[in-house]
């Protein structure tokens, strides 16, 4: 963990240090096997656990330390003291303790209690080049800030991504309609972290509309937009043109220097404009070593709403019932930005902990039969952690259904050794 920075705001709450103490408790649970919601378990990469999230990271320590690649996790909402409900720990330990309250509401702190020691958790399963990403609402999101830049380190913050979740507007809010939510990333280690990207748009891919022998381009100005607040003086000086003739820059300065020029020549494009000035381009290629180009993701996201994963969720599991599933392809999209690491043959290790409905495997099992990539899914949830309905059924038969719906859609095949249609679940008992 990483102490705040000097003069560096730090969030403290009745009951944080016993919530850090449960991060590293021995754990003696144990995981057994259950055939019945199982699929061809033998063969299976990919694994369900039912139990208390809890005590399920802390096993999962002892094999997946520094093995995980990526976490995507939804936690329950911040209902305030009702917030002890899915914690058996902190009711067990008597947390949330008494002590200063540094700054948080009263009922704030069975909630930061709760995710604390499974932050912590979360962090020491990651890989160096992991990261884990958390979907927040606007009532939660400072807290969980401040929490992932003591967990993570606010160096290691990557970004917060706004999902537009919904695109009507509601009823029951007198000044603000919340229409948006949020996705926080923070890396392990951000250096080590691999660029992120995603598939161009068919409108961007459009705009690749010249070619020639190497194939489809398109022209960028190599003269900069925007305003320069401190224009470099060797990015400013004349280009000689195919006529002998020298071209000044248009604006306040080039994109290359005169040395980046020289070297990267063939990349250039001179075209009279309709005045008959010369224009210089450079050739921006669809291809630019071999595979299509993609491009860096953005903070804001308004690809699906809830209702889209709501419908989806319905369709999957013959109208069953449960509040704001999120859609697949959100967390596909997100898991998409995330490239293989290159260092190894093994699977890639996608872990969610707050599962509910698996919307996290749908989207494992979609981007593996589309792509051929070898994900494998670790998803976590409670049998028994809302009421009386067993919401880890739900997660069941919503994979169950994608696995049959998979099995008859046309995809990439599998890699060798590597079976996408099939999954093992196993149950946290006690010894
Ligand atoms: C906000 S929901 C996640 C919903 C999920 N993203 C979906 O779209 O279906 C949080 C889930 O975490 C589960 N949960 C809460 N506390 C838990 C715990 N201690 N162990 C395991 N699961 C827990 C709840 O049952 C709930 O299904």
């Amino acid at each position: 963990m990483t102490p705040p920075a000097e003069g560096g705001a730090c969030l403290n709450w009745p009951g944080k240090r016993e919530a850090g103490i449960l991060a590293v408790q021995p754990e003696t649970g144990l995981l057994q096997d259950v055939p019945d919601r199982s699929v061809r378990p033998s063969r299976a990469s990919h694994l369900f656990i039912e139990g208390d999230n809890l005590r399920i990271l802390r096993l999962l320590k002892k094999e997946y330390a520094r093995a995980v690649q990526v976490i995507y996790i939804d936690p329950p909402y911040n209902t305030g003291a009702a917030m002890s409900y899915f914690d058996r720990f902190s009711r067990r330990t008597g947390s949330p303790a008494s002590g200063p309250d540094g700054g948080t509401r009263k009922d704030d702190s069975p909630w930061l209690s709760f995710l604390y020691p499974r932050l912590i958790l979360a962090r020491e399963l990651l890989r160096d080049d992991g990261a884990l990403f958390v979907s927040i609402d606007d009532r939660a999101v400072h807290h969980l800030r401040y929490l992932l830049d003591e967990v993570f380190g606010p160096e290691n913050h990557v970004g917060t991504v706004v999902w537009r979740k919904k695109v009507v507007r509601g009823r029951g809010h007198r000044h603000i309609i919340p229409q948006t939510e949020y996705v926080i990333v923070y890396a392990r280690s951000l250096p080590s972290l691999p660029p992120f990207s995603e598939p161009l748009s068919p409108e961007m891919i459009a705009e690749y509309r010249l070619a020639d022998g190497e194939g489809p381009y398109k022209r960028i100005p190599l003269a900069k937009t925007g305003t320069a607040h401190s224009p470099r003086p060797n990015l400013v000086y004349p280009i000689e043109a195919p006529d002998g003739t020298l071209i000044p820059c248009p604006t306040h300065q080039w994109r290359w220097s005169r040395k980046t020029l020289q070297a990267r020549k063939n990349e250039l494009e001179f075209v009279r404009n309709r005045q008959g000035k010369w224009v210089v381009y450079t050739r921006q290629r669809l291809y630019p070593s071999g595979t299509l180009r993609r491009k860096t993701p953005v903070s804001l996201y308004d690809s699906v709403s809830t209702s889209d994963g709501t419908r989806e969720f319905r369709a999957l599991c013959q109208g069953a019932l449960f509040d704001f599933p999120k859609p697949s392809r959100l967390i596909r999209d997100l898991l998409g930005w995330v490239p293989f690491p290159a260092d190894t043959e093994e699977s890639m290790i996608v872990l969610d902990f707050f599962a509910g409905t698996c919307p996290t495997a749908q989207a494992v099992l979609e981007l593996n039969h589309s792509d051929g990539g070898r994900r494998k899914f670790i998803v976590v949830q409670d049998t028994r952690a809302e009421g009386q309905t067993d919401i880890a059924a739900l997660g069941h038969r919503r994979i169950q259904s994608v696995l049959s719906a998979l099995e008859k859609r046309p995809g990439v095949p599998d890699p060798d050794d590597f079976d996408n249609l099939c999954y093992r679940t196993l149950r946290l008992s006690d010894p």
